[in-house]
């Protein structure tokens, strides 16, 4: 059984309420459950955290490392700003499937670039949340 962490970055929590426009109206609550089913049916073991904090972070993925087999993250707005998450990642060694709600691309230009992509093994973006669902069928594909 592949074991995954699944990290929400900042004001992911708010999701439902936050920019419907954007990010649709799904809660991260209902993201979780149809991670949930997916995983029991990809025969995964999921841990799903959601922090505001970018050193949280950092402490999820590390105090995680020796369980997860990947990671599946959405890192939200550190995207675009975070070397300690990125530094994290690459420290931890473990596969990463970065995930985003809209299409950063097609957005703000600082969107645009993320210190994630480089240590991760790719990027699911633009699909609601099939990014996350897509993101954990390529997570467990690492795990096999
Ligand atoms: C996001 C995109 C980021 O640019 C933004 O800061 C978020 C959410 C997404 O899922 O589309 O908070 O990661």
């Amino acid at each position: 059984m592949a074991n995954i962490l699944v990290v929400h970055g900042p004001n992911l929590n708010l999701l439902g309420k936050r920019e419907p426009g954007v990010y649709g109206v799904v809660t991260l609550d209902e993201i979780n459950e149809q991670l949930r089913l997916l995983a029991v049916e990809l025969g995964a073991a999921l841990r799903i955290e959601q922090r505001n904090g970018e050193g949280e972070i950092v402490d999820i993925i590390q105090s995680n490392a020796d369980w997860a087999d990947a990671i599946l993250i959405n890192p939200a707005a550190y995207t675009h700003t975070s070397v300690a998450i990125r530094d994290a990642i690459a420290a931890v060694g473990l596969p990463a499937v970065e995930v985003h709600l809209s299409n950063i691309h097609q957005r703000e230009p600082f969107r645009h670039h993320s210190y994630i992509a480089p240590v991760a093994r790719g990027q699911i973006c633009g699909f609601g949340v099939n990014s996350y669902l897509l993101g954990l069928r390529a997570a467990c594909a690492y795990c096999s």
